[in-house]
């Protein structure tokens, strides 16, 4: 083969990867789909890596690591799925390199801990811990650690969740509790309060009621909910609802009753 013509066989692959440059992660690894975190449990020595271990912790057993600050029984890994690293349930890798950043929610330009300080106050309805301590400080390192490699700056593929574009027809909240009750209810509960295990800790966390997120939370927005759900939900079975399946199981948990947006009772 002469040069001229492998280049010119190889010319929309090189094309390609030069308009829709995939991003390869600490691993250098091009086969790979998504950004790829450190492995688990590969932690730098001392105290840097004790940090790191502690915001672990506080991630995936929020209410047992930092039980001040938070007012219900979901953890941050109840939304952020696999400790915070898989793809469309707002992974941490996609959120670090993307603060500061401006929120219409809030009308300011948030630091990465503000933006952490509004998962506790609405998604697990508590007391946001503050910026310059321990529990922040854990989270903070917690992130920087599984981004370790990540642009900054830039969105990555899998950040955030997914925007779902507008169903067929309008949500439904009675197909919607059709296929909660065939799909959902056996981990989360018929009446969505979860499952508690035996030694009353809570094995499948509540989608709605006293326990759950409240009205100002991000998943208080059905499109936002619906996102969540079509990529991840019946857990590790994401993609098996179609569009208005999402839409429909969304409206429905969202038509519950739930605590109020403490930004309503002045809290
Ligand atoms: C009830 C579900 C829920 C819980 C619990 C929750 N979050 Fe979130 N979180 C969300 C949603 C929804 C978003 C918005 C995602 C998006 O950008 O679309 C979000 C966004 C974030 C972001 C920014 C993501 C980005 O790409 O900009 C970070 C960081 C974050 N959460 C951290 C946490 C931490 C730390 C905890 C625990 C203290 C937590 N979250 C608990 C639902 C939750
Ligand atoms: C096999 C059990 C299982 C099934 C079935 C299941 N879930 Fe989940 N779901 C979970 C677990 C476990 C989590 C929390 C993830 C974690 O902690 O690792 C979760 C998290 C959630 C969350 C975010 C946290 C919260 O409590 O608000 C929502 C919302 C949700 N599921 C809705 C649904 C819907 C809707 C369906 C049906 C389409 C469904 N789930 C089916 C196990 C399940």
């Amino acid at each position: 083969m002469t040069p001229r013509r492998l280049v010119l066989l190889l010319l929309p692959l090189i094309a390609g990867l030069l308009l829709n440059p995939l991003p390869t992660g600490a691993t250098g690894n091009k086969n790979f789909q998504f950004f790829a975190p450190p492995a688990e449990g590969t932690l730098p020595n001392g105290p840097f890596g004790r940090l790191i271990r502690q915001g672990e912790l506080i991630f995936i057993h929020t209410g047992q690591y930092a039980p001040r600050y938070v007012g219900n029984d979901l953890t941050c890994e109840s939304c952020h799925l696999d400790r915070g690293i898989k793809p469309y349930s707002a992974p941490l890798w996609g959120a670090y390199g993307t603060y500061p950043r401006y929120r219409s929610k809030n009308h300011q330009v948030n630091t990465l801990e503000e933006r952490i300080r509004g998962c506790f106050r609405f998604s697990l309805n508590g007391t946001p811990p503050p910026v310059d301590g321990k529990t922040m400080k854990a989270l903070i390192a917690y992130s920087f650690w599984v981004s370790r490699g990540a642009p900054v700056g830039l969105y990555l593929k899998g950040q955030g969740m997914v925007r779902m574009s507008k169903p067929a027809s309008p949500p439904n909240p009675l197909r919607g509790k059709t296929l909660f009750e065939a799909r959902c209810s056996l981990c989360h509960g018929l009446d969505g309060q979860g499952t508690q295990s035996d030694n009353d800790q809570v094995a499948f966390p509540p989608v709605w009621g006293p326990r759950s997120f409240n009205k100002g939370a991000g998943f208080h927005n059905v499109r936002e909910l619906a996102g969540f759900l079509k990529m991840n939900m019946p857990l590790s079975k994401g993609k098996s609802l179609s569009d208005q399946q999402a839409w429909d199981v969304a409206s429905y948990i969202d038509s519950q009753p739930r605590p109020e947006d403490p930004r309503k009772s002045g809290h």
